[in-house]
């Protein structure tokens, strides 16, 4: 079974830099790379969505210099790759509050969106200064604006609701979650989202993380039987029907 949606935490440059005695941003750099690598092999197996950690709420707390280090990495990029992702047919997205960045890297990520949106192939979602609780947060805030106006009433308010006013509720929810650089932890990524996905965790440093590696993790999830709360046989059964 091949996941339509693959969410990905990319762990590691920090520490595949250290290893080489090169500044953390080094890492980031190559990182890049990485992250290049693997959204063309998803375009390539006919994944349907990509979804990528770039930069979270909790990543202002580091050094000034780093983060703006990571907002220049991040405009060069789509700068530089922009133009290449559309003519593969990928569709960019982003989700987080970015607002918050400046605005020469707002404009581009509304440009790129624009761009790219009747694309039909991979979708390619880059979260950034993006958090679970955040998306939490917004979703409640909308809905209690939608309460405010008349439009909603509290009876209202079930889980389909709340899911459509989340980050990527229009597209089908992450078959198979990735963080790579050896940490067991969510660290505030899709909390809403990843309720039934199958969670993986490698040692491998996100910028040695290309085809071989990430094959090693689909073969891990096509092994997988995933029950959403049925049991074994009840699955087979569905399953051989
Ligand atoms: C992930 O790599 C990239 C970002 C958070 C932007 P790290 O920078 O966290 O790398 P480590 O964890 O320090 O090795
Ligand atoms: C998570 O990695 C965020 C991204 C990869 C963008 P961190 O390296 O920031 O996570 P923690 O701090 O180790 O939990
Ligand atoms: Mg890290």
């Amino acid at each position: 079974m091949v996941p339509k949606h693959i969410a990905i935490i990319m762990d590691g440059n920090g520490r595949w830099a250290k290893k080489r005695f090169m500044p953390r941003f080094a890492g980031h750099k190559a990182g890049v790379e990485a992250l290049r690598c693997i959204v063309r092999y998803c375009a390539n197996k006919g994944i349907d969505v990509l979804t990528v950690f770039a930069f979270s709420s909790e990543n202002w707390r580091r050094p000034e210099e780093e983060v703006s280090l990571l907002m220049d990495l991040l405009l060069t990029s789509l700068q530089r790759e922009v133009r290449k992702l559309h003519d593969n047919n990928v569709k960019l997205r982003f989700i987080g509050d970015y607002h918050e960045f400046s605005t020469k890297l707002s404009e581009k990520i509304k440009q790129a969106e624009q761009l790219t949106r009747d694309n039909t192939g991979l979708v390619l979602v880059m979260a950034i200064n993006y958090g679970g609780r955040w998306d939490i947060t917004q979703a409640t805030r909308r809905i209690a604006r939608q309460i405010e106006s008349g439009e909603l009433n509290s009876t209202q308010i079930d889980e389909t609701q709340i899911h459509s006013n989340m980050a990527l509720h229009d597209l089908p929810e992450p078959d198979l979650f990735i963080r790579t650089g050896g940490e067991q932890r969510v660290s505030n990524f899709l909390l809403w989202q990843l309720a039934y996905t199958e969670l993986y965790f490698t040692e491998t440093l996100w910028p040695n993380f290309k085809e071989q590696a990430f094959e090693i993790a689909l073969d891990s999830f096509a092994k997988r039987q995933r029950r959403f709360g049925h049991t074994g046989e009840q699955v087979e059964r569905l399953r051989g029907a």
